[in-house]
């Protein structure tokens, strides 16, 4: 098993990316989604009232349309809704692994009244076609299903947000705290407003292209569908930037680098061009750009999400220092563990062949050579002092010329002496043995 360990990788840098970009991909199936729900859901609420008030045919027939076409079947609700989320705290407790911290358990907290939101929004759209004689009970279930989705998202959000902000998390362990902070108001305002704004544009792509539901038979109807998504999405694209840059503004400056930047332009850029498109929209007979400000409203959204993720990945870039140093320091500690091992194994060889490659040059074991007989010299040595000597020869017996330094490693050092030693011992026996065990006491 502690074998298998030393494959396993540790948190890495490019981990790290992975998770970046699993963040956004999370982000990018579930935000639009939820945004459309809410949006949706707030229009319909505000057209049925409106409608109860004083009867208006088209207000009716869209509200009815929008609660059909934006919170999908239960299939739907499921993969865009519900999956997204659940994948959401383990992506971040893998960034954050090891410094559990409070703001991710923010992240968990407002994950079970999204459900129970989507729940009565289920129930609210099922109770529209008896609204006449419930209407309170009707609107009652769409008012609580928001409720709790807004103010679900308001904590999720919050606590994303505050994820960018490494210096303020020991003060987060209060709800209220965590919460009230311009930086966090403005990204959900930033949110609501884009829920409205990609509302618009998908009403307009949903009635018009997707769906082959009749809108355009009745032109009357047609007109009035095309009015309204396009002038909402173009109130809500022009106020977006606005909210947007008073985020950015508010956020700390250790989230800024270029490619920070770079996204936030990119996301008023891409609001602009939908609102030309709106505008465009608005002047001609028939909607226009329905595919292609369907996708750029996507992208307001994927630019604005990775524009968190990456804020987020540069406040902790010491984390991610950290988890690298850690990683490359367990590398060095596996290796330097394999190469130890393998030293082991094949320690006993090392001894005997550096002594016959470099020591049988002027050495044998009993005859004088150009070095004196090993057997003559060696009970003068314990392992520690042969070693020493080996690492740097200095000393000079009568009728002999100095040894020169046989240039050996640590490793080979300390097997040949080992080697020799022993080989020593054995040769001469139980005395001479004797004699290196008395003399390695008296060194010590
Ligand atoms: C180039 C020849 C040469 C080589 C190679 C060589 N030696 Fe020597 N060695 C000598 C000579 C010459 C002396 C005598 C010098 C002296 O008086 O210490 C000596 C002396 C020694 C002594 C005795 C030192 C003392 O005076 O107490 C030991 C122990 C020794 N060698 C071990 C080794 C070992 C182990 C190796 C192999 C790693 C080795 N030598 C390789 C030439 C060599």
């Amino acid at each position: 098993m502690d074998f298998l360990s030393q494959f396993i990788i540790a948190p890495s840098g490019q981990h790290l990316k992975l998770l970046e970009f699993l963040a956004v991909l999370i982000y990018a199936i579930h935000l639009p989604y939820i945004a459309m729900v809410i949006g949706s859901t707030a229009l319909a609420m505000w057209l049925t009232f409106s409608d109860h008030e004083l009867p208006t045919p088209h207000f009716a027939r869209l509200a009815d349309d929008l609660l059909r076409t934006f919170l999908g079947n239960g299939l739907t609700m499921f993969v865009l809704g519900v999956l997204p989320l659940l994948a959401l705290p383990f992506v971040y407790g893998q960034w954050f692994d090891e410094v559990l911290l409070a703001p991710l358990g923010y992240i968990v907290m407002p994950i079970p009244g999204i459900f129970l939101g989507l729940a009565c929004l289920r129930m609210y759209r099922a109770s529209y076609s008896g609204r006449k004689t419930a209407f309170n009970r009707h609107m009652g279930m769409g008012l609580l299903g928001l409720a709790l989705l807004l103010g679900s998202y308001f904590v999720l959000i919050s606590s994303v947000t505050r994820l960018q902000d490494p210096e303020k998390w020991y003060r987060l362990k209060n709800l209220v705290i965590l919460l009230l902070n311009w930086n966090v108001i403005y990204k959900f305002l930033y949110f609501v407003h884009a829920a409205f704004a990609i509302t618009g544009v998908g009403i307009l792509f949903f009635m018009f292209r997707w769906s082959n539901r009749s809108t355009v038979d009745d032109p009357e109807y047609a007109a009035f569908v095309r009015k309204f998504g396009a002038g909402m999405a173009l109130a809500f694209c022009f106020a977006l930037p606005v909210f947007n840059l008073l985020y950015v503004f508010t956020s700390p400056d250790v989230v800024f680098d270029g490619t920070v930047y770079l996204l936030a332009v990119a996301n008023v850029f891409l609001c602009m061009v939908i609102a030309y498109m709106m505008l465009a929209t608005l002047r001609a007979r028939h909607p226009r750009f329905l595919v292609s400000s369907f996708v750029l409203v996507l992208l307001v959204f994927i630019t604005s999400s990775t524009f968190d993720v990456r804020a987020m990945a540069n406040a902790n870039r010491e984390h991610a220092v950290l988890l690298e140093t850690q990683a490359e320091k367990e590398k060095m500690e596996r290796e330097a563990n394999i190469e130890a091992a393998m030293a082991a194994a094949s320690g006993a060889n090392l001894g005997e062949e550096t002594f016959n490659k470099v020591c049988m040059q002027c050495h044998r074991f009993n005859e004088k050579l150009v070095g004196p007989p090993l057997a003559q010299v060696l009970p003068n040595y314990t392992l520690e002092t042969l070693k020493a000597f080996l690492a740097n020869p200095n000393k000079s017996m009568a009728g002999y010329p100095p040894m020169p330094n046989p240039g050996l490693t640590q490793a080979q050092i300390a097997a040949v002496a080992e080697y020799e030693l022993s080989h020593y011992k054995a040769a001469s026996g139980g005395a001479a043995a004797d004699t290196t065990q008395t003399q390695t006491e008296v060194t010590k």
